[in-house]
Protein backbone atom coordinates (compact mmCIF):
# COMPACT_ATOMS: atom_id res chain seq x y z
CA UNK A 1 0.00 0.00 0.00
CA UNK A 2 1.39 3.58 -1.00
CA UNK A 3 1.80 4.98 2.13
CA UNK A 4 0.99 8.97 0.41
CA UNK A 5 -2.24 7.63 -0.99
CA UNK A 6 -3.27 5.83 2.02
CA UNK A 7 -2.59 9.13 3.88
CA UNK A 8 -4.67 11.43 1.44
CA UNK A 9 -7.74 9.28 1.49
CA UNK A 10 -8.19 8.63 4.80
CA UNK A 11 -6.91 12.00 6.39
CA UNK A 12 -7.13 15.86 5.95
CA UNK A 13 -3.86 17.54 6.09
CA UNK A 14 -3.37 18.78 9.21
CA UNK A 15 -5.02 22.41 9.45
CA UNK A 16 -4.93 23.88 13.29
CA UNK A 17 -3.50 27.77 12.62
CA UNK A 18 -5.34 29.89 10.60
CA UNK A 19 -5.29 33.28 9.21
CA UNK A 20 -7.80 35.36 8.15
CA UNK A 21 -8.00 38.19 6.07
CA UNK A 22 -10.23 40.90 6.58
CA UNK A 23 -12.38 41.62 9.87
CA UNK A 24 -15.81 42.71 8.10
CA UNK A 25 -19.06 41.08 7.94
CA UNK A 26 -17.61 37.79 6.54
CA UNK A 27 -14.02 37.73 7.88
CA UNK A 28 -15.38 38.14 11.30
CA UNK A 29 -17.86 35.19 10.93
CA UNK A 30 -15.25 33.16 9.11
CA UNK A 31 -12.64 33.96 12.65
CA UNK A 32 -15.66 33.06 15.04
CA UNK A 33 -16.26 29.90 13.64
CA UNK A 34 -13.24 28.58 13.51
CA UNK A 35 -12.31 30.18 17.04
CA UNK A 36 -15.45 28.26 18.20
CA UNK A 37 -14.03 25.15 17.32
CA UNK A 38 -10.75 25.63 19.20
CA UNK A 39 -9.00 26.62 16.23
CA UNK A 40 -6.32 29.36 16.65
CA UNK A 41 -7.17 31.87 14.46
CA UNK A 42 -5.58 35.17 13.36
CA UNK A 43 -7.34 37.89 12.47
CA UNK A 44 -5.82 40.20 10.21
CA UNK A 45 -7.21 43.93 8.59
CA UNK A 46 -5.30 46.99 7.09
CA UNK A 47 -5.81 49.11 11.00
CA UNK A 48 -7.03 48.58 14.61
CA UNK A 49 -9.96 50.32 13.85
CA UNK A 50 -11.34 47.51 11.65
CA UNK A 51 -9.85 44.89 14.01
CA UNK A 52 -11.92 46.58 16.68
CA UNK A 53 -15.38 46.80 14.70
CA UNK A 54 -14.96 43.15 13.43
CA UNK A 55 -14.33 42.09 17.29
CA UNK A 56 -17.36 43.85 18.01
CA UNK A 57 -18.85 41.56 15.28
CA UNK A 58 -18.33 38.69 17.48
CA UNK A 59 -19.11 39.66 20.14
CA UNK A 60 -22.56 40.41 19.76
CA UNK A 61 -22.72 37.02 17.34
CA UNK A 62 -21.29 35.27 20.24
CA UNK A 63 -23.79 36.39 23.06
CA UNK A 64 -26.79 34.94 20.98
CA UNK A 65 -24.98 31.81 19.87
CA UNK A 66 -23.96 31.07 23.81
CA UNK A 67 -27.55 31.77 24.96
CA UNK A 68 -28.71 29.93 22.21
CA UNK A 69 -26.52 27.03 23.23
CA UNK A 70 -26.84 27.14 27.03
CA UNK A 71 -30.12 28.29 28.20
CA UNK A 72 -30.54 28.91 31.23
CA UNK A 73 -26.61 28.78 32.27
CA UNK A 74 -24.72 31.55 32.58
CA UNK A 75 -21.71 30.54 33.55
CA UNK A 76 -20.88 27.87 30.95
CA UNK A 77 -22.10 30.68 28.22
CA UNK A 78 -19.36 33.29 29.52
CA UNK A 79 -16.79 30.53 29.90
CA UNK A 80 -18.07 29.31 25.30
CA UNK A 81 -17.23 33.61 24.95
CA UNK A 82 -14.01 33.23 26.49
CA UNK A 83 -13.20 30.22 24.90
CA UNK A 84 -13.56 31.55 21.89
CA UNK A 85 -11.82 34.89 22.51
CA UNK A 86 -8.64 33.19 23.63
CA UNK A 87 -8.55 31.86 20.27
CA UNK A 88 -8.22 34.77 18.32
CA UNK A 89 -5.29 36.81 17.77
CA UNK A 90 -5.23 40.02 16.19
CA UNK A 91 -3.32 41.76 13.87
CA UNK A 92 -2.40 44.72 11.43
CA UNK A 93 0.84 43.32 10.15
CA UNK A 94 -0.23 40.93 7.19
CA UNK A 95 3.14 39.56 6.66
CA UNK A 96 3.27 38.54 10.35
CA UNK A 97 -0.12 37.07 10.66
CA UNK A 98 0.76 34.79 7.60
CA UNK A 99 4.14 33.43 8.74
CA UNK A 100 3.33 30.50 10.80
CA UNK A 101 -0.56 29.26 9.13
CA UNK A 102 -1.65 26.01 7.96
CA UNK A 103 -4.73 27.99 6.12
CA UNK A 104 -5.19 31.20 4.97
CA UNK A 105 -8.95 32.14 4.14
CA UNK A 106 -9.11 35.71 2.44
CA UNK A 107 -12.30 37.89 2.94
CA UNK A 108 -11.19 41.60 1.75
CA UNK A 109 -12.58 43.63 -0.39
CA UNK A 110 -14.12 42.11 -3.77
CA UNK A 111 -11.27 43.49 -6.14
CA UNK A 112 -9.19 41.37 -8.00
CA UNK A 113 -6.27 43.34 -8.26
CA UNK A 114 -6.26 44.26 -3.89
CA UNK A 115 -7.00 40.41 -3.45
CA UNK A 116 -4.11 39.30 -6.43
CA UNK A 117 -1.83 42.15 -4.40
CA UNK A 118 -2.49 40.27 -1.43
CA UNK A 119 -1.80 36.66 -2.53
CA UNK A 120 1.06 37.71 -4.29
CA UNK A 121 2.77 39.52 -1.27
CA UNK A 122 1.66 36.35 0.99
CA UNK A 123 3.28 33.56 -1.37
CA UNK A 124 5.86 34.64 -0.51
CA UNK A 125 5.38 34.53 3.16
CA UNK A 126 3.38 31.66 3.69
CA UNK A 127 4.84 28.34 4.77
CA UNK A 128 5.47 26.91 1.47
CA UNK A 129 2.45 23.88 2.13
CA UNK A 130 0.35 26.66 3.58
CA UNK A 131 -3.48 26.58 1.98
CA UNK A 132 -4.64 29.60 0.33
CA UNK A 133 -8.43 29.97 -0.02
CA UNK A 134 -10.79 33.17 -1.00
CA UNK A 135 -13.71 33.46 0.06
CA UNK A 136 -14.85 35.72 -2.90
CA UNK A 137 -18.16 35.59 -4.63
CA UNK A 138 -17.83 36.30 -7.92
CA UNK A 139 -13.99 36.27 -8.86
CA UNK A 140 -12.86 33.55 -10.67
CA UNK A 141 -10.61 31.67 -8.48
CA UNK A 142 -7.90 30.37 -11.44
CA UNK A 143 -7.01 34.06 -11.85
CA UNK A 144 -6.57 34.55 -8.34
CA UNK A 145 -4.01 31.85 -7.43
CA UNK A 146 -2.32 32.88 -10.89
CA UNK A 147 -0.91 35.76 -8.63
CA UNK A 148 0.78 32.76 -6.44
CA UNK A 149 3.10 29.75 -7.34
CA UNK A 150 0.50 27.26 -5.23
CA UNK A 151 -2.40 27.05 -7.89
CA UNK A 152 -2.84 23.45 -6.21
CA UNK A 153 -3.24 24.64 -2.27
CA UNK A 154 -5.55 27.33 -3.94
CA UNK A 155 -8.94 27.22 -3.70
CA UNK A 156 -12.15 29.10 -3.14
CA UNK A 157 -13.76 28.53 0.62
CA UNK A 158 -17.60 30.61 -0.18
CA UNK A 159 -19.04 30.84 3.51
CA UNK A 160 -22.88 32.53 3.59
CA UNK A 161 -23.64 35.21 5.56
CA UNK A 162 -24.38 35.55 8.40
CA UNK A 163 -21.44 32.97 8.59
CA UNK A 164 -22.25 31.51 12.62
CA UNK A 165 -26.04 30.85 11.16
CA UNK A 166 -25.58 29.89 7.39
CA UNK A 167 -25.01 26.22 7.09
CA UNK A 168 -23.88 26.10 3.52
CA UNK A 169 -20.18 25.97 2.25
CA UNK A 170 -19.05 25.84 -1.56
CA UNK A 171 -15.47 24.38 -1.58
CA UNK A 172 -14.74 25.75 -5.09
CA UNK A 173 -12.13 23.83 -7.12
CA UNK A 174 -10.35 25.29 -9.96
CA UNK A 175 -9.12 23.30 -12.59
CA UNK A 176 -5.42 23.25 -10.42
CA UNK A 177 -6.21 22.69 -7.34
CA UNK A 178 -5.19 19.36 -6.02
CA UNK A 179 -7.51 16.49 -4.54
CA UNK A 180 -5.69 16.95 -1.66
CA UNK A 181 -6.07 20.49 -0.96
CA UNK A 182 -9.95 19.91 -1.88
CA UNK A 183 -10.39 17.25 0.52
CA UNK A 184 -8.36 19.16 3.14
CA UNK A 185 -10.78 22.08 3.10
CA UNK A 186 -14.21 19.79 2.85
CA UNK A 187 -13.01 17.75 6.42
CA UNK A 188 -12.48 21.29 7.49
CA UNK A 189 -15.99 22.97 6.62
CA UNK A 190 -17.51 19.49 8.45
CA UNK A 191 -15.29 20.36 11.70
CA UNK A 192 -16.90 23.64 11.10
CA UNK A 193 -19.93 22.05 11.65
CA UNK A 194 -20.95 23.24 8.33
CA UNK A 195 -21.86 21.04 5.35
CA UNK A 196 -19.69 21.40 2.32
CA UNK A 197 -20.51 21.21 -1.58
CA UNK A 198 -17.81 20.73 -4.49
CA UNK A 199 -18.37 23.62 -7.23
CA UNK A 200 -15.84 23.87 -10.74
CA UNK A 201 -15.12 27.76 -10.62
CA UNK A 202 -17.77 29.29 -12.33
CA UNK A 203 -19.75 32.31 -12.19
CA UNK A 204 -21.78 32.36 -9.00
CA UNK A 205 -20.76 29.03 -7.99
CA UNK A 206 -24.32 26.79 -7.45
CA UNK A 207 -26.01 29.37 -5.21
CA UNK A 208 -25.55 32.74 -6.88
CA UNK A 209 -25.51 31.39 -10.18
CA UNK A 210 -28.92 30.22 -9.25
CA UNK A 211 -30.12 32.80 -7.19
CA UNK A 212 -29.40 35.57 -9.09
CA UNK A 213 -31.11 35.21 -12.36
CA UNK A 214 -34.47 34.46 -9.86
CA UNK A 215 -33.70 37.69 -8.08
CA UNK A 216 -33.44 39.61 -11.38
CA UNK A 217 -36.44 38.03 -12.53
CA UNK A 218 -38.98 38.65 -9.26
CA UNK A 219 -37.99 42.54 -10.39
CA UNK A 220 -38.61 42.16 -13.91
CA UNK A 221 -42.03 40.71 -13.20
CA UNK A 222 -43.22 43.08 -10.92
CA UNK A 223 -41.89 45.62 -13.73
CA UNK A 224 -44.45 43.96 -15.97
CA UNK A 225 -47.17 44.72 -13.38
CA UNK A 226 -48.10 41.22 -12.74
CA UNK A 227 -48.19 41.42 -9.08
CA UNK A 228 -47.11 43.85 -6.54
CA UNK A 229 -43.59 43.12 -4.70
CA UNK A 230 -45.10 42.74 -1.24
CA UNK A 231 -47.43 39.82 -3.20
CA UNK A 232 -44.60 38.42 -4.72
CA UNK A 233 -42.55 37.83 -1.64
CA UNK A 234 -45.84 36.28 -0.09
CA UNK A 235 -46.33 33.88 -2.99
CA UNK A 236 -42.72 32.34 -2.75
CA UNK A 237 -42.43 31.85 0.84
CA UNK A 238 -46.26 30.18 1.10
CA UNK A 239 -46.43 28.88 -2.42
CA UNK A 240 -42.23 27.56 -2.74
CA UNK A 241 -41.19 26.92 1.06
CA UNK A 242 -39.02 30.02 0.63
CA UNK A 243 -38.00 31.48 4.47
CA UNK A 244 -37.72 35.28 2.67
CA UNK A 245 -39.28 36.20 -0.38
CA UNK A 246 -36.73 37.67 -3.09
CA UNK A 247 -37.34 41.36 -2.53
CA UNK A 248 -36.68 40.68 1.34
CA UNK A 249 -33.87 38.66 0.54
CA UNK A 250 -32.73 41.04 -2.23
CA UNK A 251 -33.10 43.97 0.39
CA UNK A 252 -30.94 41.53 2.83
CA UNK A 253 -28.36 40.99 0.42
CA UNK A 254 -27.74 44.90 -0.70
CA UNK A 255 -28.95 45.80 -4.22
CA UNK A 256 -26.06 47.25 -4.89
CA UNK A 257 -24.21 43.97 -4.65
CA UNK A 258 -26.96 42.13 -7.07
CA UNK A 259 -26.25 44.57 -9.10
CA UNK A 260 -22.65 44.85 -9.29
CA UNK A 261 -23.42 41.13 -9.78
CA UNK A 262 -25.63 41.57 -12.84
CA UNK A 263 -23.50 44.15 -14.47
CA UNK A 264 -20.19 41.87 -13.62
CA UNK A 265 -21.63 38.39 -15.27
CA UNK A 266 -23.29 40.85 -18.40
CA UNK A 267 -19.87 42.24 -19.06
CA UNK A 268 -17.80 39.11 -18.44
CA UNK A 269 -20.21 37.35 -21.00
CA UNK A 270 -20.08 34.05 -19.53
CA UNK A 271 -23.41 33.73 -18.68
CA UNK A 272 -26.69 33.70 -20.89
CA UNK A 273 -27.30 37.39 -21.64
CA UNK A 274 -30.92 37.64 -21.44
CA UNK A 275 -30.73 36.38 -17.32
CA UNK A 276 -28.95 39.48 -16.27
CA UNK A 277 -30.16 41.89 -18.75
CA UNK A 278 -30.03 45.70 -16.74
CA UNK A 279 -33.36 46.35 -15.26
CA UNK A 280 -34.37 50.16 -14.42
CA UNK A 281 -35.98 49.49 -11.21
CA UNK A 282 -32.87 48.28 -9.76
CA UNK A 283 -30.33 50.85 -11.17
CA UNK A 284 -33.02 53.20 -10.17
CA UNK A 285 -32.56 52.29 -6.61
CA UNK A 286 -28.78 51.73 -7.01
CA UNK A 287 -28.43 55.47 -7.94
CA UNK A 288 -30.66 57.12 -5.58
CA UNK A 289 -28.65 55.22 -2.46
CA UNK A 290 -31.59 52.69 -1.62
CA UNK A 291 -29.88 49.64 -1.13
CA UNK A 292 -31.85 48.16 1.25
CA UNK A 293 -31.70 46.84 4.71
CA UNK A 294 -28.21 48.10 5.30
CA UNK A 295 -29.35 51.63 4.18
CA UNK A 296 -32.52 51.70 5.95
CA UNK A 297 -34.30 51.66 2.88
CA UNK A 298 -35.16 49.19 -0.40
CA UNK A 299 -37.59 47.80 -1.62
CA UNK A 300 -39.12 48.04 1.52
CA UNK A 301 -38.26 51.04 4.11
CA UNK A 302 -36.26 49.33 7.27
P1 LIG B 1 -16.49 44.05 4.27
O1 LIG B 1 -16.36 45.29 3.48
O2 LIG B 1 -17.47 43.96 5.39
O3 LIG B 1 -15.05 43.69 4.89
C1 LIG B 1 -13.86 43.74 4.16
C2 LIG B 1 -12.74 44.00 5.15
O4 LIG B 1 -11.49 43.78 4.48
C3 LIG B 1 -12.71 45.45 5.67
O5 LIG B 1 -12.66 45.43 7.09
C4 LIG B 1 -11.39 46.00 5.09
O6 LIG B 1 -10.75 46.95 5.93
C5 LIG B 1 -10.57 44.75 4.96
N1 LIG B 1 -9.45 44.82 4.01
C6 LIG B 1 -9.41 45.43 2.80
N2 LIG B 1 -8.20 45.24 2.24
C7 LIG B 1 -7.46 44.47 3.09
C8 LIG B 1 -6.16 43.94 3.09
N3 LIG B 1 -5.33 44.15 2.06
N4 LIG B 1 -5.73 43.22 4.15
C9 LIG B 1 -6.55 43.00 5.19
N5 LIG B 1 -7.81 43.47 5.26
C10 LIG B 1 -8.27 44.21 4.23
O7 LIG B 1 -16.73 42.89 3.20
P2 LIG B 1 -17.52 41.49 3.35
O8 LIG B 1 -18.95 41.68 3.07
O9 LIG B 1 -17.11 40.85 4.62
O10 LIG B 1 -16.93 40.67 2.10
C11 LIG B 1 -15.62 40.16 2.09
C12 LIG B 1 -15.48 39.12 1.00
O11 LIG B 1 -16.45 38.09 1.19
C13 LIG B 1 -15.70 39.62 -0.43
O12 LIG B 1 -14.81 38.93 -1.27
C14 LIG B 1 -17.14 39.22 -0.73
O13 LIG B 1 -17.36 39.00 -2.10
C15 LIG B 1 -17.22 37.90 0.01
N6 LIG B 1 -18.57 37.49 0.40
C16 LIG B 1 -19.46 38.40 0.90
C17 LIG B 1 -20.73 37.99 1.29
C18 LIG B 1 -21.72 38.96 1.87
O14 LIG B 1 -22.89 38.60 2.00
N7 LIG B 1 -21.31 40.17 2.24
C19 LIG B 1 -21.16 36.58 1.15
C20 LIG B 1 -20.11 35.69 0.71
C21 LIG B 1 -18.89 36.16 0.32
Amino acid sequence: LNSRAFSTSSFAQDIQKITVYGSGLMGAGIVQVAAQKGYAVTMVDLDEGSLERGKGIISSSLKRVAKKQFKDDEQKQKEFIEFTFSNIKTNTDSGEGAKDADLIIEAIVENIETKQKLFGFLDKIAPKDAIFASNTSSLPITELAKATDRADRFAGLHFFNPVPQMKLVEVVKSEKTSDETHHALMEFSKKLDKTPVTCKDTPGFIVNRLLVPYLLEAIRLVERGVATSADVDTAMKLGAGMPMGPFELSDFVGLDTLKSIADGWREGGQVDPNLVAKIKTLDDLVSAGNLGRKTGQGFFPY
